[in-house]
């Protein structure tokens, strides 16, 4: 085993006072590149340090909680028993970004017990990868401690420096769906993780969690400058607690990702890692896939959710959808605005969405019928307006009528005014937490993928529960549609692979190539088509939108064939470059195929893009059709602009790529070989 620990004797030898003159316990990672020491201070306080390529990345930071009703679990402990382990196992993902994944980490778990009449216990688990670390708490079976309530976690992560981060604020009204600001830590406040900094020597550091269950999701509280502290989200507006916990739970693992480059970050799978293995079996009921729907109408307003004259989810409407679907190779097709409920405001009157009542002219048994006949399905759509009774109550019927309708996949959705659900109860809080569990499983019941909108942040779930597919988490591409700051800016999509996107797919549902969007003549899309079409890469998700309306598909055919060829489902992935909010390139080889698919794209800079082809098997050769922003291409002005050519390449030719301001590139590279056969 490679890592050390220090000081056992004297550990193991403590009397039943703390001993302040304890030394460290540290634990290293396999390949010794990350490092953690723990220790107890002079009040028993446990703390920890870690360390990046023998830097300090995190200095000294507390561990414990402030409890409701009884003494905090935060100081006067002593350490009872270190148990020390390794662990190299790699394991397969059903569907993802990469097919096999190394979990490597040795663990150390220190067992602590109070120095007083309670003689409380509580365990510190810390994991070391050498792309990061993992730690919770737990609480063993004791006299003295059953079920109890946390006012806070006193966790710390104490930065070195007041490096630069990017972050959007938590406790705001609109949940996830903010413009990351990129600041010094010090100007950041109180924020959502995943939250991702650069050090002034380039080293990348993200906190997040990992098996967020049982408990409240956590927030970072900046406003202390550098000394960051983990702040839970509230339960309820009356609870004084935050979260409830028994000595039969554990916390969520805190997790701090580490790497040298910022391409590193995106191919850490640290937070999988933490979360527990497949708990559904055999998913192969979930096939990756590709989708069109009745949505980006109804947010350019060529169509409502409400009933009416403007009725979107009519059943000559989803014919028309399915019918493009099977012609062009789709596999789902989403309709919004299906079932009552949505006529008034319905951010307001979550109480009266019927999850199982057609409105009149939509005949779900007929259209499921003729989607099937098609090879095709439908998928479905939960919008809860944010009342979660009202959904609870209706649940098992609504996901029963899907299951036999073939509906292979529902979106769900939770949007209500400001950071409290109408039952009270917090967004991101522990009850909202359990109730996403409870449709996850009722999903997994009925053989139904879910993609959550307004979701719990992802923390490596879709490990443990398969048919958690995708969230949106963030601000998506409806934003483009009708926000009133002018949508997402250039750098957006730049920098959501480096925060909210390494916890999970995103459902950013990309493809528009409509982008000056003629019926909304105060909005556009901030992107070139080619820009759109690297998306597909960039931004991954095993279930993929076409986004736009078939219409406006027709009209790029050529274009087009771009989202219908890209794969969904990866057998490995390449960061070609990556700078956060500036520039990235992405190369997935296709699982199964492997054929290669590449995606590039830029901020509001135009820029030169090259790389070599190394990634190539040698000796086969690749047809590569390359889609790219045309001269005279301009996010603003001219975005339509493209041009598409066809070339054989093989390992390790250099391709150079001119991007537009907000432009991009993708290239598909099939295999000549394949190809041929298939003629
Ligand atoms: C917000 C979701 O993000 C969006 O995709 C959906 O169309 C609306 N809610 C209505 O449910």
């Amino acid at each position: 085993m490679k890592y050390t620990i220090f000081s056992l004797i004297i550990l193991f030898g403590l009397s039943s006072c703390v001993d302040s003159s304890i030394e460290s316990l540290e634990v290293k990672s396999p390949e010794e590149k990350v490092a953690v020491k723990f220790q107890l201070n002079d009040k028993g306080e446990p703390q920890y340090q870690a360390y990046f390529n023998d830097k300090l990345v995190i200095d000294t930071s507390l561990l414990g909680f402030d409890l409701n009703k009884s003494h905090g679990l935060k100081s006067n402990f002593k350490v009872i028993h270190v148990e020390e382990s390794t662990f190299d196992k790699t394991w397969e993902q059903p569907w993802g970004e990469e097919q096999f994944i190394r979990n490597h980490y040795n663990e150390l778990k220190i067992s602590l017990q109070e120095v007083n009449d309670l003689e409380r216990k509580m365990d510190i688990v810390f994991r070391v990868y050498d792309d990061g670390l993992g730690f919770r708490y737990e609480f063993p079976e004791q006299e003295n401690l059953d079920n109890f309530e946390v006012i806070a976690e006193l966790t710390e992560f104490n930065m070195v420096e007041d490096h630069k981060a990017w972050w959007i604020p938590a406790f705001e009204p609109n949940r996830y769906e903010y413009l990351y600001q990129n600041t010094p830590i010090s100007k950041m406040g109180k924020v959502h993780t995943p939250v991702t900094f650069e050090t002034s020597d380039k080293t990348y550091i993200s906190i997040h969690e990992a098996a967020l269950r049982d408990y409240s999701s956590m927030t970072i509280d900046a406003t202390n400058g550098i000394k960051l502290k983990c702040e839970l989200v509230p339960y309820s507006k009356t609870e004084k607690s935050r979260a409830f916990l028994s000595t039969s739970k554990t916390t969520p693992w805190r997790t701090v990702q580490l790497a040298e480059t910022a391409a590193d970050l995106l191919t850490s799978y640290l937070m999988l890692n933490l979360n527990e293995p497949n708990k559904l079996g055999d998913v192969s009921w979930f096939k990756p896939g590709k989708y069109i729907g009745i949505w980006w109408e109804m947010h350019i307003n060529k169509g409502t959710w409400a009933s009416g004259e403007q009725h979107s989810a009519t059943t000559e409407n989803t014919k028309k959808y399915i019918d493009f679907a099977a012609k062009h190779g789709f596999d789902g097709v989403l309709v919004e605005g299906w079932n009552t409920g949505w006529d008034g405001n319905w951010v307001e009157n979550g109480e009266i969405f019927s999850f199982t009542e057609s409105y009149p002219d939509f005949d779900l048994p007929a259209l499921s019928a003729y989607a099937k006949e098609k090879g095709v399905y439908l998928v479905g759509h939960h919008e809860t307006g944010g009342n979660i009774d009202n959904y609870e109550k209706q649940l098992t019927d609504a996901f029963q009528l899907y299951a036999d309708n073939n509906v292979k996949a529902v979106k769900t959705g939770y949007v209500e005014h400001g950071n409290i659900l109408s039952n009270g109860k917090y967004h991101h809080g522990q009850s909202y937490i359990e109730h996403f569990y409870r449709v996850i499983e009722l999903a997994a019941k009925h053989k139904i993928a879910v993609v959550a909108h307004e979701p719990i942040k992802d923390t490596g779930e879709r490990r443990t529960y398969p048919n958690i597919i995708s969230r949106e988490g963030a601000r998506g591409q409806e934003f483009n549609a009708w926000s009133e700051d002018g949508g997402n800016p250039p750098n957006h999509t730049l920098i959501m692979p480096f925060t909210r996107c390494l916890a999970s797919p995103m459902d950013f549902t990309p493809g528009v190539f409509d982008l000056t969007l003629p019926a909304k003549p105060s909005n556009q899309v901030n992107t070139t088509l080619a820009k759109q079409l690297a998306l597909y890469v960039t931004m991954y998700a095993p279930m993929q939108m076409a986004c736009d309306l078939p219409e406006n598909y027709e009209k790029y055919p050529d274009a087009f064939e771009f989202i219908k060829k890209v794969g969904v489902d990866w057998e490995t992935t390449k960061v070609l470059d990556a700078a956060i909010g500036e520039h990235l390139t992405i190369a997935r080889k296709e699982k199964g195929t492997g054929n290669w698919f590449v995606g590039g794209i830029t901020n509001e800079e135009g820029r030169t893009i090259s790389f070599d082809l190394d990634f190539l098997e040698k000796g086969e050769t690749y047809i590569a059709t390359v889609y790219q922003d045309g001269e005279d291409a301009n996010y603003k002005t001219n975005p339509e602009s493209y041009t598409i050519e066809k070339v054989e390449v093989q390992k390790g030719k250099k391709m150079t790529f001119k991007l537009a301001e907000s432009g991009g590139f993708a290239i598909s590279l099939m295999k000549k070989a394949m190809q041929t056969s298939q003629k």
